[in-house]
């Protein structure tokens, strides 16, 4: 494996990248500092007394884990002293958390999913951390607000994830390529192990909630199917994986190729809509899989496009190979 540090790579990148200033550079820092002191408490979690749900139920209706309070303790605590942010919003608060006065503030903002596939921690299965970061317009002065944050996933300065996995990866990007880096723990330095990341044209695997399908309308059903047939571009159908971390299921169909599909399920009411949520999951995740050469979709439109209407906004997801991802669209147009 090589030498270089995320920090190394991030200098590395410095006259490429016009986000990547000292200040971005000490963000990133922190952050990554936060998914170390994170992935520590994933690996011990079931010597700690950190498993199980802490009894409270958060802003999209979910049961809170106690590690999912843990990770968004660590980063709100971190990031808000990183000197970078003006603004940060987080799966489990229902609100902008304006950086306080009383620190140093930036121009960045800081979205994440402190905790990804929770229901996945007590039976010791993949769990990782997904994060996007903005710019306020350049210009705007006091009190950030919620308008500052509703940005569309194009104006992302920055986006990725950490898994945590056998071992703890970063995944990143700043526009120029993705790159993912392997935590060392006997250094804790994460060292580049995955340079120039791309997701295969066409891949294999689909992966999808299936017990769902009774919800699914009937072009999401023929699109579903159309994998699992003989009529693809394979002639021979799909394999199905299905881990319910996204952030896992995302990075096997980085690696591997194929689809990740969220669709929206429909409500014996006959609403529907989808479960991820754009601005801390899909948005930052479509950056990542659009600059590996993939695609990522509502159905109809580039995830990237959306201007959200609300900060915990949920949209369906279709993520992975280019060609993959057409098929869908053609489905669903
Ligand atoms: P979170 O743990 O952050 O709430 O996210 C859970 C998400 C995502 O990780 C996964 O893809 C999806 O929920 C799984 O949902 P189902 O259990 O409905 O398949
Ligand atoms: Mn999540
Ligand atoms: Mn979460």
């Amino acid at each position: 494996m090589s030498q270089v540090t995320v920090t190394e790579h991030l200098l590395l990148h410095q006259q490429k990248s016009p986000a990547a200033t000292g200040v971005f550079t000490q963000l990133l820092y922190d952050l990554i500092l936060s998914a170390k002191l994170i992935s520590r408490s994933v690996n011990k979690a079931g010597l700690l007394d950190v498993l199980g749900e802490t009894g409270e139920t958060n802003v999209q209706g979910e049961k809170v884990q106690k590690l999912d309070e843990y990770a968004n303790s660590v980063l709100i605590h971190r990031m808000e002293r990183s000197g970078a942010l003006c603004m940060m919003a987080s799966e489990e608060n229902a609100d902008v958390i304006v950086v306080s006065d009383r620190f140093e503030r930036g121009d960045y903002i800081l979205i994440f999913d402190p905790l990804d596939g929770s229901s996945n921690i007590d039976v010791n299965v993949n769990v990782g951390t997904i994060f996007s970061i903005h710019k306020r317009e350049s210009g705007k002065k006091g009190d950030p607000g919620l308008e500052d944050i509703l940005q569309p996933g194009d104006r992302q300065v920055a986006a990725g994830y950490f898994l945590y996995g056998p071992s703890t990866m970063m995944v990143y990007t700043t526009g120029f390529g993705v790159h993912g880096f392997t935590l060392d723990p006997s250094v804790g330095e994460f060292l580049l192990s995955h340079p120039n990341m791309t997701i295969p044209e066409r891949g294999k695997i689909y992966s999808v909630n299936e017990g769902n399908y009774p919800l699914w309308d009937d072009k999401t059903k023929s699109a579903i199917n159309h994998f699992k047939s003989f009529d693809n571009w394979r002639s021979s159908p799909y394999s199905a994986r299905y881990v319910g971390s996204l952030v896992a299921d995302f990075h096997r169909t980085l690696l591997y190729g194929g689809i990740f599909a969220y669709p929206r399920n429909y409500k014996k009411t006959g609403q529907g809509e989808g479960k991820l949520r754009l601005l801390c999951e899909a948005a930052p995740l479509a950056f990542v899989a659009e600059q590996a050469g993939g695609k990522a979709i509502d159905g109809t439109r580039r995830i990237m496009e959306i201007v959200p209407e609300q900060l915990h906004e949920r949209v369906p997801l279709f993520i992975g190979s280019r060609g993959d991802v057409d098929d869908v669209a053609g489905f669903l147009a």
